[in-house]
């Protein structure tokens, strides 16, 4: 990719990284990423703000040969999507000074081992003139690490966020056109990495949305020239009630777990809840995160095996529990063999959703008519437990 202009003096460069199938060695990467680095070139400093993975550091450096020189490297998060090339950016260009945020400061140096007198502290609020461009730093800990910044370059009205309103989303395209492409595949992004930050992301929200930006130039997927488009949708995401939906994830070995999950299924969607029902051995963990954002109850589903749930069940479990989704309601069900016991630990594997746990159905072998009846009342209580909560539409 070559430098594309996006202002006077400003280009969008970094790297649309196609072939990139998961990240953090955790989520999957359907539609890739890319890693946006942006130059901005003032009438006496010149800056760079992001950078790239190192994977992609040739085709940065490529970009960089039309720049004249590098006054500073801003590293709005140093997570090393976003900072692994800052090492060999300052061996080419060694006058460059790093800024980040303090945090960001301490995070490069233990993360990359960058010298102390490299980085620069910058604070909240504090500004950066490069000669008729002002850079304004405000931080906003938390989207995704607590360093995180943002950087507000007021003369153009453009907000760089780092992770904050991005999408991991490979596109030649420079800002959002298919609406609906993006819209998903920013909704998994939140889903899967900001969710557990709902609220300091809601504050945030407020504390940018009143600058007005023109574009938002986020450093994962396309920017956004109507930026009323994914500021909304993040509103949504943080802090709308969620829906009359309920989440069926489950594992099966020998069909009973399956039997349960499909008539719990029927008699949820026939008491006009909406259901999302994901088999965790085929399941992509991201759909799972989504559909989790929307939805006020996870039942989990799992066989016995040894003296616990399942493992994978149990691996949904702890990163449904890690993500935090605003689910009210939980509960489970599932088959064992010769001990319900097994199963009795289940909802000690969610203690952060802060979600009533409904009394779950477990039956020995395959279930009968007894244990349907069971799931119907489940199914009921459920129901129920949603017409009486707030929930969104
Ligand atoms: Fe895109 Fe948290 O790094």
């Amino acid at each position: 990719m070559k430098l594309r202009k996006i202002a006077d003096d400003v280009w969008l460069g970094g790297a649309v990284d196609w072939e990139r199938r998961l990240f953090d060695a955790l989520i999957p990467l359907p539609e890739g990423t890319s890693y946006n680095a942006y130059l901005v070139q003032g009438t006496e400093k010149t800056v760079l703000i992001d950078a790239v993975d190192l994977a992609k550091i040739d085709i940065l450096m490529e970009q960089l040969e039309s720049a004249p020189k590098l006054d500073y490297i801003v590293s709005q998060h140093s997570e090393q999507d976003h900072s692994g090339s800052i090492p060999a950016l300052l061996e080419k260009y060694p006058e460059a000074k790093v800024l980040a945020s303090p945090q960001g400061r301490t995070y490069l140096i233990d993360l990359l081992n960058l010298p102390p007198e490299k980085v620069t502290a910058i604070k909240d609020g504090e500004t950066l003139s490069l000669g008729g461009k002002t850079l304004r730093f405000l931080t906003t800990p938390w989207v995704h690490w607590p360093d995180t910044m943002c950087t507000f370059l007021e003369e153009d009205r453009i907000l760089f966020t780092c992770d904050f309103f991005g999408s991991h989303l490979a596109a030649s395209e420079t800002y959002a056109t298919d609406e609906r492409r993006v819209y998903t595949a920013a909704k998994l992004y939140y889903a899967q990495i900001m969710m557990p930050y709902a609220k300091q992301a809601a504050k945030n929200i407020e504390k940018v949305a009143p600058l007005q930006p023109a574009i938002v130039a986020p450093s994962h997927g396309p920017l956004f020239d109507q930026p009323a488009f994914i500021v909304d949708a993040w509103k949504e995401w943080t802090s709308a009630p969620p829906k009359n939906q309920a989440v069926i994830a489950y594992v099966s070995m020998h069909e009973s777990t399956r039997k349960m999950a499909e008539r719990l299924t029927t008699a949820l969607v026939a008491r006009g809840v909406r259901t999302e029902v994901f088999d965790l051995t085929v399941t992509d963990l991201g759909r799972l995160a989504m559909a989790l954002l929307d939805s006020a109850t996870l039942i989990l589903g799992s066989p016995a095996v040894l003296n616990g749930p399942h493992p994978i069940a149990a691996q949904a479990a702890l990163l449904a529990n890690a993500l935090k989704p605003k689910v009210r309601f939980a509960s489970a069900f599932g088959s064992y063999g010769w001990g319900v016991k097994a199963l009795e630990g289940i909802p000690a594997l969610l203690p952060d959703l802060g979600a009533e746990f409904i009394p779950p159905v477990f039956c020995k072998g395959l279930p009968k008519e007894p244990d349907f009846q069971a799931l119907e009342k489940l199914a009921e209580t459920i129901t129920e437990r949603h017409k009486n909560a707030t929930l969104g539409v």
